[in-house]
Order: C-alpha cells, then structure tokens, then sequence
C-alpha cells in the first residue's frame, strides 16, 4: 500500500485529480470506478475545472459507481444518482451511455448486479476505482463482516451508517435499510484502489485499515491484499497512525520515476 499524507484535503484531493488526469490522458478507453460521499467533492471540482481550462477530455471515459441506496429513484434528491450527475458528470463531456451506477428500483435485484458485473468485464475492467471509506472502515456499502471475496449485491446498512446519513434525508426515519454496492471482491479486480479519507472522524478507520490485520470487520484492510492501493490522507486521517514518520519518508524518497 501507498500512503501519501498531505497537509489538508484540498492538496490531497488535487494529488487524486492529477492521477485521473494522467490515466485519462494515457488511455483511450479509460474506465474510472466512482464513489459518493463529501470526500469526494472537491476532486470532483478539480476534474470539473481540467476540463473547463484545459479541456480534459471525458468523451471516451467510462465510469462504474460502487452503489446505490435501494428503492431510491435517479431523480431522488439523496440519491447517488443525483449526486454524481450534480456534482460531476452535468458539468464535463462524458456520453450518458458511458456512466454506470446501480439502478436502485432494479425489480430482480441479484440478477441486475450479475449484470453488473458483467458490464464492468466487458469495459475491459477498472483502471481507477476511487474510494472513500465509512467510519466504521466500510468501502462501497460493504458494512462490517462483509465477505472480502464478495461481488455486488445487495446490503443492509448497519445503524451506524444510517446514523451518518441521515442529514441527507431529512432524518434517520427516511434513510434506506438497503443499498446496493460493488463487492469488495469486485473492487479489488480494479487495476488501481484510490482510497481519500478526510478528517479526524477517518483516523481510527484508517490506522485499522492500514495497520490492523485484514479482516472483514474492517472492510478496508482487504485493501492491504491488493498490489497497487494509494490512500490519500490528510493529516487529521492520518494521525492515528503509528508508522505516519515512515510513510512520508518513503513518499520523500520515491525515485522521480515514481512520482504522481
Ligand atoms: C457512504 C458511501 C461510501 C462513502 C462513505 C463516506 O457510506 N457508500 O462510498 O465512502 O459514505 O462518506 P463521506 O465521504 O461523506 O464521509
């Protein structure tokens, strides 16, 4: 895993913007797997604004969300639906035919992830797959005890998560019981895991996560399985962690070659 700690989130936001940039700029058929949450928002700005002043170019990018809450319509105004159309794809070129986020009214819910699953093989898979991460350690909607081989399907979101949501809802009562979400199986097929945490609320899930063992109560140490992790922190997320000297000695230190 690579962590790079920096001094607030609109640096660390911008370091993840710079690596989509590159990725975009490399490949002709990029896909970029996509997460909601406050987290994400300002490196959502930073794209929006490559492509307004430099003309970053979303017409050949592909992009997987990791979930959706179920029962909820497209249009619905907490939805994820509404969140990445509002906040990142009504403001750059990509083609509507290319964004994929999980339908939360699918009738046959197993056999619309199956789907899924399948769309995402056929892109050719996930260069990206941008993550944030619950306070609980969860990525996606893959709450605690999650299968750490687990495709996407549908969970039930734990107190906790419903708790945290609530503000978008109007109240705890109007929040989901359900979500559909990539498994976390699903996410570690993506060729690179980009992992933002944000604020002294992240810290204990991110020492866990990065220094605790892998277990499925922490969904986000699966990411310690995979062979190209970067977790972007600022340094509030980063202050629980025991090795913090360490990490930042190593990114002082890349060979130039390594450099983001
Ligand atoms: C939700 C999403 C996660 C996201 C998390 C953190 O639970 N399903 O994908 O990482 O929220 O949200 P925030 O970035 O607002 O802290």
């Amino acid at each position: 895993m690579e962590i790079i700690v920096q001094q607030d989130s609109q640096k660390a936001s911008w370091l993840a913007a710079r690596l989509l940039r590159k990725l975009i700029l490399e490949k002709p058929n990029p896909v970029i797997g996509l997460a909601t949450g406050n987290t994400q928002l300002q490196l959502y700005k930073y794209l929006v604004q490559m492509h307004r002043e430099e003309g970053l170019d979303f017409s050949r990018v592909m992009t997987f969300n990791l979930d959706e809450y179920v029962g909820l319509s497209p249009d619905h105004p907490a939805s994820f639906h509404r969140f990445m159309w509002d906040n990142l794809f009504s403001q750059i070129n990509i083609k509507p035919e290319n964004v994929h986020i999980p339908d939360g009214l699918a009738s046959n819910i197993q056999a619309y992830c199956d789907r899924y699953e399948q769309e995402i093989k056929e892109a050719g898979g996930i260069d990206i797959q941008v993550l944030g991460l619950g306070t609980n350690g969860h990525i996606g909607f893959n709450e605690p005890s999650s299968s750490l081989s687990s495709r996407t399907r549908i969970k039930t979101l734990t107190a906790q998560t419903r708790k945290n949501n609530a503000i978008f809802f109007g109240g705890e009562d109007h929040v989901p019981y359900h979500a559909i979400t990539m498994g976390i199986g699903t996410i570690l097929e993506a060729r690179t895991c980009l992992l933002l945490a944000f604020g002294q609320k992240k810290a204990s899930a991110i020492a866990l996560a990065v220094e605790g063992p892998v277990t499925a109560m922490v969904p986000a140490s699966a990411l310690q399985l995979h062979p190209q992790a970067i977790i972007i922190l600022d340094r509030e997320a980063a202050s629980e962690l025991k090795h913090l000297d360490y990490y930042q000695w190593v990114y002082e230190h890349k060979p130039e070659w390594q450099k983001i």
